[in-house]
């Protein structure tokens, strides 16, 4: 056998290869100002990820073996069941938490109820039920708050994520409106529940004093729920009519990205003593990348969070998605074998 006939045993494809790359040599070139400037990049220090590499963590006392949150979102309406089912097994298979959309249905009429219903699917995962702020308002002047631990009871859930979001309510066309302070509300609403609490934006986030006002409450977990990616102010307004259009459209753009309210809790932290509660990074978020950086920049106890991202791969069947997040969470890994933050 010949030495070139040998060595096309050993690498079978390397002629194809290498014909590739000179092909394709042009086109691959990628200009120096658009490297991704957030990340010293460390070749020399880590082989490529092998399977006892362990990135996961204790999170609202549960482990995840990644840490990735699926952020609230549907229920309700045709499709939502099959997207919660799975969002749910995808939550169960791979070791992430996972939010309900909205459960303000399930207090009056059971009719949906069978869409949120997804403990089945999620096994021993977190998973947190989900009200809005007029809502635990209105619980707060009747004084229902039994209500709420049946519902917390009934889906099975760790706990309630309670979402705050005044722009999106105000703005919608048959949006609620509340008077209280919602820092008030989510006082009372820890005096009065034995429950595990999160709080939340809707895709709008928050800024320095709302965030340093709930640090310093004795909540489980804060969500940022940032802007830069689903934005509900711009979504009621695409459903609203044109003067509202016009006359609104401004609004959308107000808020905070997830990398400015890193920089916000960073800053926070500096003078606190006290634990924080937990952090989910979200808002904006659209691959492992993006939540690779929040969350080693972040001084938190921390995982990133996505919901738009989730939701494009899990109307249909279940191995679409497992395949989206699958790629995620390898990518999510080579990243920490790779990568570290530039501060
Ligand atoms: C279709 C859809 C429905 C949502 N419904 C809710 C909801 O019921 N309750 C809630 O707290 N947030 C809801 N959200 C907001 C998300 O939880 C998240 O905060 C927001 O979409 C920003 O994340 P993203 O940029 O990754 O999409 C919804 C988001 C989407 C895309």
């Amino acid at each position: 056998m010949s030495r070139d006939e040998s060595r096309n045993i050993e690498d079978p494809t390397a002629a194809e290869r290498k014909l590739d790359h000179i092909k394709l040599a042009e086109a691959s070139r990628i200009g120096g100002d658009q490297l991704d400037t957030r990340f010293y990049y460390e070749p020399m220090l880590s082989g490529h990820p092998s399977g006892d590499l362990d990135i996961g963590k204790t999170f609202l006392g549960k482990r995840l073996t990644n840490p990735i949150w699926v952020s609230s979102m549907t229920g309700g309406t045709g499709i939502a069941a099959t997207i919660n089912e799975n969002l749910a097994k995808a939550c169960a298979e791979f070791g992430m938490g996972m939010g309900l959309g909205s459960c303000r249905k399930l207090m009056h009429d059971d009719t949906y109820f069978s869409d949120f219903d997804v403990r089945k699917h999620i096994g021993d995962q977190p998973l947190y039920a989900n009200l809005g702020i007029a809502q635990i308002e209105e619980i707060s002047k009747d004084g229902q708050w039994e209500a709420i631990v049946e519902l917390v009871k009934r889906l099975q859930a760790n706990g309630l994520i309670i979402h705050v979001n005044p722009l999106q309510e105000w703005l919608q066309p048959e949006g609620d409106r509340y008077h209280s302070k919602p820092i008030d509300l989510i006082r009372r609403a820890i005096d009065q529940l034995d429950t595990s609490l999160i709080v939340k934006e809707v895709g709008q986030g928050m800024g320095y004093e709302s965030l340093k006002a709930l640090c310093d409450l004795p909540l489980d977990g804060i969500e940022f729920a940032a802007g830069g990616g689903t934005n509900f102010a711009m979504l009621e307004l695409l459903r609203s009519d044109e003067a509202m259009k016009e006359t609104y459209t401004k609004l959308a753009n107000i808020g905070h990205t997830a990398n400015d309210m890193v920089d916000m809790i960073n800053q926070l932290m500096k003078d606190k003593t006290s634990d924080m509660p937990d952090l989910i990074i979200s808002g904006g978020v659209k691959d492992f990348l993006d939540g690779y950086h929040l969350i080693s920049k972040c001084k938190g106890h921390s995982v990133y969070g996505q919901a738009s991202s989730f939701l494009k791969h899990a109307m249909g069947s279940y191995e679409e998605l497992q395949k989206h997040v699958h790629a995620q969470v390898e990518g999510l890994r080579l990243a920490h074998t790779l990568l570290t933050v530039r501060k």
